[in-house]
């Protein structure tokens, strides 16, 4: 069965099928990725641009060598280095890069709602890479796709979403991601970061760190979004460690053995501890690995919707 949609704009409303046909889909292509030559033809004559007007490492590399790995031709957009810089809107740009020919659009934008308006002016598939505090829909598949690695189910499992809810766009998709696929979701952080609206979405609110790692079988610890003036929203920096930081100590109190995960990047010593970064309970680099067969997978299955 093909997926229902041919763009991926979040995980709202995306049925259960479609986000299993990916996960199933992406643990072939995590084969491909042990091999000496990963390299496929499923998308050979296929041209991507990826269209990042906010920084990235992870998902655009991760796009990049996925899109490579496919056999696509993939060009890459860095707002900085385009005519973006003499004042060019983000309509022109994008109907400038059509008239070249594209198949398909990976899109990152500080605007909500940016690759809904991709899909109104141009006809190419279209993949949100995270849009404002909207959805990063392709983050929440590679997150749901480690943990059903890692504890071989979804559904029936117990995931807790930590910190900053409000400003995160990973939080939103996780949230409608999990809750599709059977899981248990609470939210735990300063209340000032929690949307009002939350428990509508049928999520449980933790307000003691300790807590949620008890009742959890998975903390999914979002980063402090300091570039979005999160700091407002508590005291210090300082206080929310001591609060909702995940220490070896609070780790090792409460005797869990939790699966944690992060989107990255990581401030270490704040949401995370170094040691927890890099400890016996994460699986951060999974994540990550995991994020080039998440998004082959994605490409793929829209690529041969066409
Ligand atoms: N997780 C994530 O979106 O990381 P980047 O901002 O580095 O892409």
């Amino acid at each position: 069965m093909p997926l229902s949609s041919r763009h991926l704009l979040g995980l709202q409303g995306v049925p259960k099928e479609d986000i299993q046909l990916i996960l199933d889909t992406a643990t072939t292509f995590r084969e491909v990725l042990e091999r000496p030559i990963k390299r496929v033809p499923t998308l050979q004559g296929k041209t991507i641009v990826n269209l990042f007007y906010e920084n990235s490492t992870r998902t655009r590399i991760s796009f990049e060598l996925a899109e490579k790995r496919l056999s696509a031709d993939s060009v890459n957009f860095a707002v900085s280095a385009s005519s973006v810089s003499k004042g060019e809107s983000f309509k022109d740009t994008m109907r400038n890069i059509e008239a070249m020919k594209v198949d398909m659009v990976v899109v990152r934008h500080s605007a909500a709602g940016a690759p809904l308006f991709l899909t109104k002016i141009c006809d190419a598939n279209v993949i949100n890479a995270g849009d404002g505090i909207h959805e990063h829909p392709t983050q929440a598949l590679l997150d749901m796709y480690s943990i059903r690695e890692k504890l071989r189910k979804i559904e029936g499992l117990k995931v807790c979403i930590v910190g900053d809810i409000s400003h995160s766009r990973v939080a939103l998709s996780n949230i409608y991601g999990l809750k599709t696929m059977g899981a248990d979701v609470s939210v735990c952080g300063p209340l000032t970061m929690i949307p009002r609206y939350i428990e509508e979405l049928g999520v449980k609110v933790i307000h003691n760190i300790d807590e949620a790692i008890q009742e959890n079988d998975v903390l999914n610890v979002l980063r402090i979004q300091l570039e979005r003036k999160a700091r407002e929203y508590f005291p210090s920096i300082r206080e929310y460690a001591k609060y909702f930081g995940i220490t070896e100590e609070r780790l090792e109190k409460n005797g869990k053995d939790i699966v944690i995960l992060h989107p990255g990047p990581i401030n270490r010593g704040v949401e995370l501890s170094s040691g927890v970064a890099d400890g016996l309970n994460q699986i951060i680099l999974k994540q990550v690995t995991n994020g080039v067969a998440v998004r082959m997978a994605v490409l793929y299955l829209l690529g041969t919707l066409n």
